[in-house]
């Protein structure tokens, strides 16, 4: 979608169709009163028979006529005033993206000066411009070319009359561009099918992430591996004929300065091992790699947008499979920490592999360390689809990242990490056992996870239920949602502000 900001009146631009929002419960704007004027008083009279009052959730769209530039209006409701936030914006936004695929139009102008004065303008320009292209995301690389089939939006034209805004603006379509090619990466990865998303397909797709931004890309194979005593992650490969990864990539943004560590689970399909899933739905294990998905995304748009931070992002990646050279059920495995473990159930792997995956992250001495994870079906039962599990060791860093989920929609909700659940992961024969039984199962996961994360502050984010969607909703198609990259990229840039302010403020 190509995106540009214009100074121009809204009353002499011409296009296919002009999207204005309307707030719910206040008079009409001056700019709403001359259209409404111009075409003969039908916006008022659809207000009249409480069609369309601005109400959240609603839309309207008339055809101009010969006094109008535009070929078309679509008023978009954004709810009342008082009610209106960034998220509420991307919502109306994604409804108005809908509007457009499903009349086929390919091109429309905002006005962005009457989106709303409860935010500045540049936040809401940002919001809408996300919103719209988060929903107006397909993924079509397996659908034959179809003329029928609606096409994209090519071109949004953001018009204001005011200098300052235009300036915001531009900036806003720049970050949400950025953005939103992060999210799409992370969506497209997790939407490809199992048979085409090997350990080793994750790698090349990070080797030419590094080549294309100037990242570097360091990937461990199996023999690497196995000399290293990756023995958790190894145990978790064994059963797969491809052979597993892990995957670094670095990102420098800043001077000498401790990384932010990203890990993500990438379990390109997860049949559960020898403890087989069940049937219905496993089709949908080929999301298992999500975690992973949204590091790789958060690492593009952090690179696109030039964060002023240092990342490295580490992504084990492996195939869960039942094979005659399977993990058992009361196999022990060595973990590169050393410790020892029963694993109980294979079909609990992500934790296995995260383990190893957490203790190599201490060889980079991070700042903190995030990983992201579909690891527990019982993060779905607790909290649904509309909030991912948050647990950690570290209050500030917690509050910070639920502070930047609220902020971008991707909302976190913390669980306890108390001491107590750790007894349930106690083994007669190992030093842990890899499963802890049916109680708090999103906890205990996390439990597991606190023995090999040492030293360092560090966040655990359970996405099992927000990493897909089995139905559109707001700007989420159906399918893989990226979610947490916009997540991270809030709370990294958040960051990297707080440590200018530090920065200057330690100045002379
Ligand atoms: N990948 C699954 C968790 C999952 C479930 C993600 C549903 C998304 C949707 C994970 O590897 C798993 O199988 N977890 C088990 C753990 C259990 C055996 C302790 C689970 O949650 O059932
Ligand atoms: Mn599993
Ligand atoms: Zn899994």
């Amino acid at each position: 979608m190509e995106i540009s900001v214009l100074q121009d009146s809204v009353l002499d631009h011409a296009t296919p169709c002009l999207m204005l929002g309307v707030v719910a419960g206040k008079p009409a704007t001056p700019l709403l009163q001359q259209l409404d004027e111009a075409l003969d008083g039908v916006i008022g009279r659809a207000a009249d028979c409480r069609e369309f009052c601005g109400e959240a959730g609603r839309t309207l769209l008339v055809h101009g006529n010969r006094r109008l530039t535009c070929e078309r209006l679509l008023l978009v409701g954004l709810g009342k005033e008082k009610e209106m936030t960034a998220e509420s914006l991307r919502r109306a936004a994604a409804l108005a993206a809908t509007a457009l695929h499903e009349r086929r139009l390919q091109s429309c102008a905002l006005v962005l000066n009457d989106l709303t004065s409860r935010l500045p303008v540049a936040v809401a320009a940002e919001a809408w411009v996300e919103g719209l292209q988060l929903a107006d995301y397909r993924f079509q690389n397996y659908l034959a070319a179809d003329p029928q089939r609606p096409a994209p939006l090519a071109r949004l034209t953001l018009l204001t009359d005011s200098d300052p805004a235009a300036v915001g603006a531009k900036q806003a379509v720049l970050r949400s561009q950025a953005v939103c090619r992060g999210v799409f990466l992370a969506r497209d990865l997790v939407n490809e099918p199992g048979n085409v998303k090997s350990p080793a397909f994750l790698a090349e797709r990070a080797t030419e992430l590094a080549a294309e931004t100037g990242m570097e890309c360091t990937v461990l194979g199996r023999e690497a591996l196995e000399r290293e005593g990756f023995g958790a992650l190894l145990g978790v490969a064994q059963g797969s004929l491809r052979e597993p990864r892990l995957i670094r990539l670095d990102y420098r943004g800043a001077a000498d300065e401790r990384p932010v560590i990203l890990i993500g689970k990438g379990v390109v399909f997860d049949s559960g091992g020898i403890s087989l899933k069940p049937g219905e739905n496993m089709d949908q294990m080929k999301m298992d790699m999500a975690g992973a998905a949204t590091v790789f995304g958060t690492l593009l748009a952090a690179a696109l947008l030039r964060l002023p931070v240092n990342l490295t992002g580490l992504v084990p990646a492996v195939e869960n499979m039942p094979s005659g050279n399977a993990l058992r059920p009361g196999d022990i495995l060595t973990s590169l920490s050393g410790k020892t473990i029963e694993v109980l159930n294979t079909d609990a792997e992500g934790r296995l592999i995260l383990a190893d995956a957490l203790s190599y992250a201490q060889r980079f001495k991070p700042r903190e360390v995030i990983d992201v994870a579909t690891l527990t079906g019982a993060c779905v039962i607790a909290l649904g689809h509309h909030a991912a599990a948050l647990l950690g060791n570290h209050r500030g860093l917690l509050r910070r990242l639920q502070q930047a989920g609220e902020i971008c929609g991707e909302r976190l909700w913390p669980l306890p990490l108390w001491k107590e659940y750790g007894q349930q992961l106690k083994s007669e024969v190992a030093d842990l056992k890899n499963i802890g039984g049916r109680p708090a199962g999103t906890i205990t996961a996390a439990a597991f996870l606190e023995h090999f994360a040492r030293d360092y502050r560090w966040a655990h984010i359970d996405i099992a239920g927000t990493a897909w969607q089995e139905k559109t909703a707001d700007y989420r198609p159906a399918g893989g949602t990226g979610f947490g990259v916009r997540l991270l990229i809030t709370y990294l840039s958040r960051l990297c502000r707080v440590t200018e302010n530090a920065l200057t403020q330690s100045r002379p």
